[in-house]
This record gives C-alpha cells, structure tokens and sequence, in this order.
C-alpha cells in the first residue's frame, strides 16, 4: 500500500538548461483523485520547463509557508454541497481562518473542478479563487470551472496559466524545448488512461440479492489480462457507460431528428451518425441549469426564459430533479435550430467510477465490482442509471466495457502490516473492503480486522455473505456487525451496531485502529460520524468539541477515510 506523495520526487534534470528558473507550487485537494492526476501532470510538465515544483495536497502541505510562495497553483473539487474534500479541510479552514496570512506577493490560479448538475456547482474552486482575492494575492490567470467532462477545459486553464507564468518569468512558454513533454506523450499512448480506456471482456455477471429483495446488485468480473492496468485496494474502476437504445429512439421519435445525419462528437471534428452520437458520447438523462440556459438561447419559445428567470430557482430545481432531455423536448420543444447545433451544447457522458472489489496481488488478470441498479420512477416514466442498469440488464459475458483504473489516495489500507482496521460498508459500501480482505488474506498481514455492514433482509441482501462467513472463521476476519435494517419493526442501522460495541470500538481507536467508510454520503456517512462522536464523548469522556477535534486528528492521520458518493 501507499500513502499519498507529498513531495514526488520530480526530475529536475532539464532546470540547468533554462536561464530562470521559478517555484511553483500546485496544491490539489481530490476526493475521487482527478484533481491529483491533473497536479502530477502539469507538475511534470512544468518541470520539463525548468521551474521548480512544490507539490503536495492541500493538507499534506505546511500551512506557514504559504507567505513565501510566489506562484501557485490550485486544482481543486467540490463535493457534496458545495463542500471542500476532506483532503482539502484544514487549508480551507487555515484560509478562511483569522489566522491566514496576507498574500500580497502572490500570484495565483485555481481550477475548479465539478459537475454542472449539482446546485453548487465548483463552489469550494469559486470560494478559494475569492478568499485568496481577500487575501491580497493577484489572480495569474482566470479560474476556471470545469464540468465532469473536464479534459478540454482544463488543458485550456493550464496552456492559459503556463503562458501567464513564462509571462511573468520571461519563459517562453515552449520553456525548454520540449524532449520531456513529448516523452511523456508518447508514454501515455502505450498505457490505458481515461483518455485510452483499455476494453475489458465481461468474464461473469451476477446478481447478488436473491429472488424478493428490492435491490439488485451485480457483481461484475472484469478481464484485465495483458493490458498492463494494477490497482491497490481503495482505487476505482471508471467505466464509460453507453444510453439505452429503447431510450434513444424514444428521443428520436420525440424530436423527429434524422437519425442518420453525421454530428461532431469532440472539437477535432470527428463525426458520428445522431443516432450512434446520442447512444455512445452525448449525455441525454440529465438536465442542468448552464445546458438549460445554452438551449434556451436556441429557441424562440419563451417558457424556457420564465423557468430560468431570477427568483425561479425553487421551481427550476423542482423542474430539473428526475427529468431528462425528452422531457425537455416535450415540454419547451420543438427547438428551431438545426440538430447540430442543438447537440453542440450536450455534455458527454461522464464515465462512471466503482470502487474496486478485488485485489490485484489476489488475482491481477480480473478486476471486480459490485453495482447497485438503480431505477425509479419519475415524472410517469421508468428512469435507469446509465451505467448500473446497462450493468444490469445489457453486458453480458463476452461483451466489452471500455474501462480505466482511478487511483484513490485517500483510501488506503496502513502501510503497517499490524494496524488494525475498523470497516465501515453499507449496502455497496461493502465493495472495497471485500478488496482489502482479500489483500489482507493474500499477504498474510497480521493485522485484526472488524466489519460493519448493513442491508435491508439478512435473507436476500447478504452481500458476498460466503467470503465473510469463511474470513470470519478462519480469523482473518477478526470480528463482524451486520445491520439489516427491514427484518423487524425497528430500523437497525450500522451506526446502531456501532454503539452497540462503543466500549470495544473506542478500545480500538485507542489503540491505533484506523476506521473506513464507504457508501451513501447524504445520510449514512454523517450518521456514522456524528455516532462515532458519541462513542468518543461516551466512552473517553470528551466533549462534543474534543470529540470532533480527535476525530479531525484522525482524518489529519489517515486514520479516518472515507470513500463516499
Ligand atoms: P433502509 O433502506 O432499510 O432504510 C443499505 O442500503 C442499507 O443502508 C439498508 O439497510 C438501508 O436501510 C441502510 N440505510 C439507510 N439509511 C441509512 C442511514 N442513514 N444510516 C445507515 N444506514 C442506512
């Protein structure tokens, strides 16, 4: 296992050939790890151009030293509601706080990355680019804010602020003529990436519920065999899922667009038939407000306008939640511009990412995920999640999936093969921790182990109940709490487990455990929080503030991470 690099060491070979050389520092704050990807690309990259690189994440960093930093770089996410990820905490905090120091010597930019469909939209990127205004320090390039298909714009926010930087360091912006930067190009199209996803056969795929239960999960069994992909336990698999066809049509009949004409599908020009672009690159299941402002700019009716109007925004929320392009279609259409242009303003279709369920060192040829399908009905139509229903009901073994690993620095087993680890997984939550088992079984770590987990019928939603039962049983499982929530009258939650052993689970913490969860945010990630506060308060005695510190320490650790969605 490895922790997260603070300092990578990044050559500096090419800094003697340049005149000026200049430090940089770039600060990520990630929660998925794009924001991470994206720092240690241009940290290269700007190496390869003689300046000097202080990379690190936004905690990891030694907060004092900002006052000396002429030049830096921010690429950070939003998460949830607006809210800062957990690696990036303490320095917003510490810029936001009293203390923060005045910045007038410093130049700046920040990357924002997000997903237009949340209400606070780049909110923490918006937040840190006006605090460091505040803070006296000069923007070197304008923010930028990306959406979920983020590759264009941020490449446009970096050659932007590259050119800023050799602006103001009398750097060409070519820097050192570039042998690195091709280097690192032709690297890049012998491995698989997001950009290069590797096409990975469906070797199995089940259900795991069994008949009468209300959810479906698949367990899905991937070949990665010959494509050179690793993983560790934690990462993730992105899968670029396609749209149903029954719903494409649907569209189609709606719109009455000709299926067949050729559509642009990237700013190269490459074109696709309509039909073919709506199934495999466009994004037709959402709707968000910056799409719906692009569309009503193409259409004389003025319904859209009203919907979109200042002080709307209860009923354009209520509007936007469970609907689609075709209900768009129906309600504001038909749309008077020409169909190319009407599919220049679709976002593509964000590749999915699951938390891996397999272990590499256990079995490196096959990749597992565990994928709840989602389905609902909303607006008097079945809605599907793009990728867990096509999981569900269309891939079947021997069909392909185009799929990248996502590493996730922030979930990572202790790199000390004896630290115990308390596992928190409800629901698919559970997927990673099957990986970290079977890592743990397959390295023979001595380390204890405890999991929590939870479903709705101990009957039907057991998941993977035969791996625990044997892991239980030959100890490498030291001790398991399972939750099922809708087998007596009472819900019984994990977090109603937890308190259950609060004496055992602070005797743990106590003694070094480091605690995981993985799952549902919204309700179940806060629920477990604020119990483990409790059990905190309760059995060391704290108040509710020195519960909240310890647990803050923690996070500073590693010793409390969260994978969580
Ligand atoms: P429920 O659906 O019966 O309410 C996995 O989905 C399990 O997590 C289910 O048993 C579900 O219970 C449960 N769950 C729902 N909300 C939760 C919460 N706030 N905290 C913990 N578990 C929760």
């Amino acid at each position: 296992a490895v922790t997260e690099p603070t300092q990578p060491s990044l050559s500096t070979e090419n800094s003697q050939t340049v005149q000026v050389t200049k430090d940089v520092t770039i600060l990520y704050g990630s929660q998925t790890g794009n924001g991470q990807n994206l720092a240690e690309e241009y940290a290269l990259q700007l190496e390869g151009k003689g300046f000097e690189i202080t990379l690190s994440s936004m905690n990891d960093y030694k907060q004092k030293e900002l006052k000396d930093v002429r030049n830096l770089l921010i690429i950070i996410s939003t998460h949830g509601e607006g809210d800062p990820p957990d690696n990036a905490l303490t320095f917003f905090e510490f810029i936001n706080g009293r203390k923060a120091p005045k910045l007038a010597d410093l130049n700046y930019s920040v990357l924002a990355l997000g997903d237009t469909s949340y209400e606070f939209f780049c909110q923490t990127g918006k937040d840190i680019d006006q605090r460091l205004e505040e803070l006296g320090a000069n923007r070197l390039y304008p923010r930028v804010d990306c959406d979920v298909d983020f590759s264009e714009d941020a490449s446009e926010w970096f050659e932007g602020t590259l050119i800023s930087l050799s602006e103001s360091h009398q750097v060409s912006p070519e820097g050192v003529p570039a042998a690195s930067v091709n280097q690192s190009t032709d690297t890049q199209s012998t491995q698989y990436s997001r950009t290069n996803p590797f096409h990975a056969e469906v070797l199995d795929n089940i259900n795991l519920n069994g008949r009468g239960s209300n959810k479906e999960t698949r367990h899905l069994e991937l070949s990665i065999e010959g494509a050179g992909l690793t993983f560790e336990p934690g990462d993730s698999i992105g899968l670029y899922p396609e749209n149903d066809k029954a719903l494409v049509e649907l569209l189609l009949n709606t719109t009455k667009w000709d299926p067949d004409i050729s559509v642009p599908i990237n700013k190269q020009g490459d074109l696709l038939s309509l039909r073919e672009a709506l199934t495999t690159v466009y994004e037709i299941t959402i709707l968000t407000k910056p799409f719906l402002e692009k569309a009503a700019q193409l259409t004389s009716h003025n319904g859209l306008n009203d919907l979109l109007a200042e002080g709307n925004e209860e009923e354009l929320r209520e509007y936007l939640y469970g609907r689609d392009l075709i209900d768009l279609v129906q309600d504001y259409g038909p749309w008077e511009t020409d169909v190319v242009e009407f599919v220049s303003i679709l976002r593509k279709i964000p590749p999915r990412l699951y938390s891996i369920a397999s272990s590499y060192q256990a079995n490196p040829d096959e990749v597992h995920l565990t994928i709840g399908a989602l389905r609902y009905d909303s607006h008097g139509r079945q809605r599907t999640g793009v990728c867990s229903v096509q999981c569900a009901e269309r891939l079947e073994p021997g069909d392909t999936i185009p799929i990248f690993v996502q590493r996730n620095p922030n979930f990572k087993l202790p790199v000390q093969t004896d630290t115990p680890v308390i596992m928190i997984g409800p629901g698919t939550g559970v997927a990673p921790f099957r990986s970290f088992m079977e890592e743990i079984e397959e390295l023979g770590d001595q380390r204890k182990t405890w999991l929590f987990f939870g479903e709705q019928h101990f009957v039907t939603d057991f998941l993977y109940q035969i791996e625990w039962q044997r892991w239980l049983e030959e100890g490498i499982l030291t001790k398991m709490d399972v939750a099922f929530s809708r087998d007596q009258k009472e819900k019984v939650y994990v977090q109603h487990r937890m308190l259950e052993k609060s004496k055992e689970l602070y005797e743990w913490l106590e003694a070094g455990a480091t605690v995981y969860v993985c799952g549902d945010e919204a309700y179940m990630a806060n629920d477990v929080h604020t119990t483990l506060a409790a059990i905190l308060q309760q059995e060391g005695q704290l108040s509710a503030d020195q519960a909240e510190a310890y647990l803050k320490d923690l996070q500073q650790q590693k010793r409390y991470q969260r994978d969580v969605y």
